[in-house]
């Protein structure tokens, strides 16, 4: 099997999202393992978008776990509440950081980072699962485009932790 998810253009970042979707959907709709499925989204991601780091923290209890990701290596554990990641938990939402200096409590895995999006992963019961985190090495990357597809992204992934 050889997959590439590199995209035939990357000017509009709607035609980018829609182009990845449709392999994206294609490419993990017959497995049924999470982590894999973490893991592998991870990946396409990081091909696709050139972006700077991207994975998953799981839930466990009140504290966010690293999971599956591409990049640098990154922090542990994130307590409910703290930092972005803890953040989208907590209050159940999306969350975009435009300049990552501008949001209080950011925890910096890597001084490298400039803007951030993370986005939850809801179980059956709309529990926070999981959220997926990505960030940028420029400031201002993500806005509404991100949060919508990167939402369906989060809900292909999601059925997996029903
Ligand atoms: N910046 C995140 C921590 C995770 S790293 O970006 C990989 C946060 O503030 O939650």
């Amino acid at each position: 099997m050889e997959q590439t998810f590199a995209l035939s253009q990357t000017e509009n970042k709607e035609l980018a999202y829609k182009e990845f979707m449709k392999y994206y959907e294609a490419f993990v709709e017959d497995e049924d393992d999470v982590v894999s499925v973490m893991a592998n989204t991870s990946a396409a991601l990081k091909e696709a978008f050139g972006f700077f780091w991207v994975g998953f923290y799981i839930r466990r209890g009140d504290t966010l776990r690293l999971g599956p990701f591409q990049g640098n290596v990154a922090c542990y554990r994130i307590p409910e509440g703290k930092g972005v990641c803890g953040t989208a938990m907590k209050e159940k939402r999306t969350v975009v950081v435009p300049d990552v200096e501008l949001f209080p409590g950011h925890i910096a895995c890597s001084s490298l980072s400039r803007s951030e999006i993370v986005v939850p992963v809801y179980d059956s019961r709309q529990q926070v699962a999981a959220v997926l985190d990505i960030d940028s090495d420029e400031v201002g990357t993500f806005d509404g485009t991100d949060a919508i597809y990167l939402e369906k992204v989060a809900e292909v992934v999601a059925r997996l932790f029903q």
